[in-house]
């Protein structure tokens, strides 16, 4: 028996503070061999930074995807990823520009229009005599404003990576950060028989559509965020209104206390083979 413990986005420091206490109760409770995160919102809610991977690490996790906005913390996600090797970043992220980044890139080492994209897109390691691939890709629809830059077809990014990575026997673990429903489930179709589990991040509003497809994989259009529950998708209510109600900017406020939420999904497998999926949700007082 394998079992693979899954968190979506991790958003800012609520999602750090209900991971420090639930992920340890998770962990006693079903004892999983592998746990993966999503961490393209951990530094409060844009990026990442190396103290912050370092917490998570320190708490048990194996391995962390990515999204659009983990560049946005500029030359220190540039550090993780150099400093990190279990990161990965959409595969099918080609450029990136500096622009879009706050600070921008120093020193043109990400920078320029079509600038190269620090990191990797997947990362192969082995536990307890089990080899694992995890793969990242981007969705393509409703991006435009969402990543200032060039972002390939996942579906013919798997292909590539499927046909060139996976070894015989691997848990192939895709986790496909994208906006759209439509998107996400056809991409599980197309998947399906050649990766392991296939999970969407990026909405922060978990799916109830946890399932096993007919070729054996594991799916969920989104697994939803770990954060504030009093909140609009991480983000203080009042802050995310604001740009409804009035004219002006969005104002990304995370709230500092009360209650947050801890969602993920749990994968139980027979060597690769998937035989059980479940939702887990755990709230807390942070
Ligand atoms: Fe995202």
């Amino acid at each position: 028996m394998n079992k693979i413990l899954i968190i979506g986005d991790i958003m800012g420091r609520p999602g750090r503070l209900a991971l420090s206490q639930v992920l340890p109760l998770w962990k006693t409770e079903y004892q999983p061999d592998v746990v993966i995160g999503n961490v393209e919102n951990l530094t409060h809610g844009k990026g990442i930074i190396a103290r912050h991977i370092e917490d998570l690490n320190a708490i048990g996790f194996d391995v962390y995807t990515s999204g659009n906005h983990v560049f946005d913390s500029g030359p220190r996600a540039e550090e993780c990823f150099e400093k990190f090797h279990n990161i990965v970043r959409p595969a099918n992220y080609l450029t990136l520009d500096d622009s879009f980044s706050s600070p921008p890139f120093q020193g043109g080492v990400a920078g320029g229009q079509g600038g190269h994209v620090p990191g990797q897109g997947f990362y192969r390691f082995s536990k307890n005599n089990q080899q694992y691939l995890v793969i990242n890709f981007g969705g393509q629809v409703f991006f435009d404003k969402q990543y200032r830059g060039t972002i390939g077809n996942p579906f013919f990014a798997f292909d590539e990576i499927y046909n060139q990575e996976a070894q015989k026997d691997d848990i192939i673990i895709v986790d496909l950060h994208a906006e759209a429903t439509s998107e996400k489930n056809a991409f599980a179709w197309h998947v399906d028989g050649r990766a392991t589990i296939m999970y969407g991040t990026h909405t922060h509003i978990p799916t109830a559509d946890t399932k096993i497809l007919p070729k054996g994989l594991a799916f969920q259009t989104d697994i939803g965020m770990t954060g504030a529950k009093d909140s609009v998708l991480g983000v203080k209510p009042e802050s995310s209104l604001a740009p409804y109600l009035e004219t002006g900017k969005f104002k990304l406020e995370i709230p500092e206390e009360g209650p947050a939420i801890a969602n993920a999904l749990l994968v139980e497998l027979e060597g690769n083979k998937v035989i059980k999926m479940e939702r887990l949700q755990q709230e807390v007082d942070i």
